[in-house]
């Protein structure tokens, strides 16, 4: 197969940022994808539905002419977070999801949750509604290894909660670990999980073997191989479980390549021609659409997209090394191995 038209993909775990970045990464999303899970974790973050309708302006506005992008808005969680402005907030259609961050777990954390206790209200509340909880799946304990701190979650954390609100439905999102990969197999139709495009390329040996590359640092970070397998697998399958969520981070390279870098890699650019080679690396084309189109929408009760993207196999591709935003450059994904997808038009 060297074509293949799918429907327009979504992606379900974005990071758009706000001001001159927004505008200057906003159309690398918008030319392939026909809506994003957007992420909350501005500074300071987007907490209420008033907050999150000011940001989708502020999306809408900084879109070029003649894109078409629909931002699906999320709120940020935080211990005072109010149960009724969330239910409006998602009864206007506005916000799509809520986002849980541990305290201290990644960039912008810091006024996540520390007591999940303090928020059984609003979870309570969402389940009641049907709006999806997005977990970053991370334990902060200094005491585990940063490792082990997605499967430690998992059993110390998501797995109490959903026992505890058994109606929530809950987004695992950028699964990182085999433990991730089978807990959310192992769930019913209230569990979905999303899975980057870079967690299928890397391991943690492309961070730190050979001098370390800030370029592959995000968070989760990447573990060993036998992960990156599972999450091939899984990804690959046309579970309905599994979907895409890239977790595009865009940082300033000032900000990656330092004494104490960001969390984030940024993939919007070249996603779906890189799912397209591990798909075909994995003889799994057909099931591509599943993955980026089709899983995710069914997940979030949202019909598909009404396009299609055609990629098609040729030359080596090339795309930006970096992206110059206002803000400052922000390096594009690489690999590190030839690619031969294209996405048409
Ligand atoms: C994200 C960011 O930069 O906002 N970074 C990352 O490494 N993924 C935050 C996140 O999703 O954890
Ligand atoms: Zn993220």
């Amino acid at each position: 197969m060297t074509r293949i038209t799918i429907t327009r993909p979504d992606d379900w775990h974005l990071h758009l940022r706000d001001g001159a970045m927004l505008k200057g990464v906003l159309p690398e999303s918008a030319r392939h994808f026909g809506r994003a899970i957007i992420m909350p974790n501005l500074v300071p973050p987007v907490v209420t539905g008033d907050q999150a309708a000011a940001y989708r302006d502020r999306i809408l506005a900084a879109l070029p002419e003649g894109m078409a992008f629909d931002p699906l808005m999320t709120l940020y969680l935080t211990e005072g977070t109010d149960a009724e402005d969330v239910a409006r907030a998602h009864a206007s259609g506005l916000v799509k999801a809520v986002k849980l961050y541990p305290a201290g777990a990644t960039t912008n954390s810091h006024g996540g949750v520390r007591d999940l206790d303090r928020v059984t209200g609003v979870l309570e509340r969402m389940a009641e509604i049907g709006l999806p909880l997005c977990v970053h799946g991370e334990v902060t304990t200094h005491d585990v290894d940063i490792f082990d701190r997605e499967a430690v979650f998992i059993d110390t954390v998501l797995d109490p909660l959903r026992r505890r609100i058994p109606g929530l439905r809950v987004v695992m999102e950028h699964i990182t670990t085999e433990e991730g990969v089978a807990y959310a197999r192992a769930g019913d139709e209230t569990l979905g999980a999303t899975i980057t495009t870079h967690h299928l390329i890397l391991n943690r040996n492309h961070i730190l073997v050979g001098g370390i590359k800030p370029h592959y640092y995000c968070l989760p970070v990447a573990k060993r191989e036998k992960h990156r397998l599972a999450l091939r697998a899984a990804a690959t399958s046309g579970e309905g479980r599994f979907f895409l969520g890239t977790d595009s981070a865009p940082h300033v390279d000032a900000l990656k390549e330092h004494a104490c870098g960001c969390a984030g890699c940024f993939t919007a650019t070249n996603t779906m021609q890189l799912l397209a080679h591990v798909f075909e690396e994995e003889g799994a084309l057909p099931h591509l659409e599943a993955f980026t189109s089709l899983n995710g929408p069914r997940f979030y009760g949202l019909p598909p997209n009404a396009g299609t993207l055609t990629l098609y196999k040729g030359e080596t591709a090339v795309w930006p090394a970096k992206i110059l935003t206002e803000a400052g450059p922000v390096t594009v994904f690489d690999p590190g191995f030839p690619v031969q997808w294209h996405v048409e038009g």
